[in-house]
């Protein structure tokens, strides 16, 4: 069997709370939605706005592999407006349970049915494939439903989509309900919101039933608690069920990072598949497990996704990813000192720390009696912020003993220091910021604030750290720190004033 996945990232997944695209990242988010493989892509609700109608022409201007579609309401305004988009389908939605009939359009079950198939032959009259959907369809009466996608079918719908729109089915109904449609004759697409959690479990048990086709997001967005996450059903279906589809699976850590950049909904992260934790191991006992045979601890690989595996420094931490951590920081110690430095980050993860990689090395040099000098200090910063100004920095950083000034602009005075630091750095200015958490820990307006941020340079991930009562310079010091333990890791040593 091979399920068909219809992305609507860029048009239910657009619907999440906040969440708003321009035309380019419409466009961007599209390509790489081709690139992964998915096999319609619904680019957006032609009727929304102007910008929409942009975002849309230019998905379906770009001669993606991909069929491109719009979500229509079953009215001749939303087929038009689809048609000026030059789309290739549309997702032809209409309401078919009576809490929607009576109490949403003030309409008859009859009068619902008749626009259905009118809009459903002025479609296709104008050469669009339709795809005839039904929304709140789980709470419809199963009769009259099925009399619906009957005569749709009859007027030309190529495909019919029942709507789980606020998540009702549970995995036995959805595989009774699916089963029953799948029966119509043409492909059925399964559609399920995640209310209850229960959005992929139950687009998985729709699939087995018969239904062909999914709609899902990417990361799940989408209203309320969000779509069926692709992801999440492409690598069950490839893991769990020998489903096959036509997704590159190794593009999708790297697609859902995407998606959350560009719509500011970041993951939490114990999301299945692409969150941070999906192949994180703290505990001693998995740690060990997974370094010595990952199957112990890992149901997939972490690269069948392109995501990777990592081990976290906290109090749960066994010795023997604390040993290799150390190898990989080329800092070999005796059994003596490695006790040492395994208490100490032991009783750090007690007082509720995560113990970053610069923590991590500062704690072993101090054990063995060493210290790498840093390469970049700070000199001086000044930040100049506001309502009314453009967010500025100025950093003076003393680099292997050469000083460098150097003055950035940014969304936020964070950001704007870190401009200059990249500009400073010119060398390492490929180090992205993935990650950058900030907490108050102590209450007040003067709190002492904790800034961990994730530096990736080569494919490699450090983590570091600095609290300061001043969020500003506890972040820099903290991106800082980070740019240090890069340049030692690539072998960039201090120079001693006297090798001058
Ligand atoms: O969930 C839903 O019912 C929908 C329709 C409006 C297509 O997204
Ligand atoms: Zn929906």
């Amino acid at each position: 069997m091979n399920a068909r996945i219809l992305d609507t990232t860029l048009r239910d997944g657009e619907q999440t709370p906040g969440v708003s695209l321009t035309p380019d990242e419409k466009l961007r988010i599209a390509i790489k939605l081709d690139e992964l493989g998915v096999d319609v892509i619904e680019a957006g609700s032609a009727i929304t706005s102007e910008g929409e109608r942009e975002g849309i022409k230019k998905v379906s201007s770009e001669g993606l592999k991909a069929e491109i579609c719009s979500f229509a309401r079953a009215v001749k305004v939303d087929v038009d407006a689809a048609l000026e988009c030059d789309v290739e389908s549309v997702h032809l939605v209409v309401p078919t349970s009576d809490l929607h009939i009576e109490h949403k359009l003030r309409k008859t079950r009859e009068e619902v049915k008749e626009l259905a198939i009118e809009s459903v032959e002025y479609a296709l009259d104008h050469g669009l494939l339709v795809e005839l959907s039904a929304e709140d369809s789980t709470r419809s009466d199963l009769d009259f439903l099925t009399q619906l996608f009957k005569e749709g079918i009859d007027a030309g719908a190529k495909r019919i989509c029942a709507c789980d729109t606020v998540g009702m089915l549970t995995p036995e109904r959805a595989y009774d309900f699916y089963g029953h449609l799948s029966k119509l004759g043409v492909p059925l697409s399964a559609h399920c919101h995640n209310d209850f959690g229960l959005a992929v479990a139950n687009s998985l048990a729709g699939l087995r039933a018969g239904a062909s086709q999914v709609h899902c997001t990417i990361n799940g967005i989408g209203e309320r608690a969000g779509n069926a996450s692709l992801e999440e059903i492409v690598v069950a279906l490839y893991s769990l069920y020998e489903t096959k589809t036509n997704i590159n699976i190794g593009m999708l850590y790297d697609m859902s990072k995407m998606v959350a950049r560009m719509t500011g909904v970041y993951l939490q992260p114990n999301k299945a598949i692409v969150g941070e934790n999906a192949f994180a191991h703290e505990s001693g006992i998995h740690a060990d497990g997974v370094m010595k045979k990952a199957e112990t601890y890992e149901p997939i690989t972490p690269e069948l996704v392109g995501h990777k595996r990592r081990f976290v420094m906290g109090k749960h931490i066994g010795s023997s990813a604390l040993k290799q951590r150390l190898e990989e920081m080329d800092l070999p110690v005796n059994p003596e000192k490695f006790n040492q430095i395994f208490n100490r980050v032991k009783s750090l993860g007690d007082m509720g720390k995560c113990v970053t990689d610069v923590d991590l090395q500062a704690i072993a040099e101090d054990v063995m009696g060493i210290m790498t000098e840093k390469v970049v200090e700070l000199e001086e910063l000044t930040i100049v912020s506001g309502n009314k100004v453009t967010p500025t920095a100025s950093i003076r950083l003393n680099i292997n003993n050469t000083e460098t000034l150097e003055a950035g602009i940014g969304i936020g005075p964070v950001d704007a220091a870190i401009v200059a630091v990249k500009k400073s750095v010119k060398d390492f200015a490929d180090i992205e910021l993935e990650e950058y958490h900030v907490d108050a820990i102590t209450g007040g307006a003067d709190a002492l604030i904790d800034v961990v941020v994730k530096l990736k340079h080569d494919g490699n991930i450090v983590t570091a750290r600095s609290t300061q009562p001043d969020i500003i310079m506890a972040s820099v010091e903290a991106y800082l720190s980070g740019v240090n333990k890069i340049l030692s890791d690539s072998g960039v040593k201090k120079i001693k004033k006297s090798d001058l």
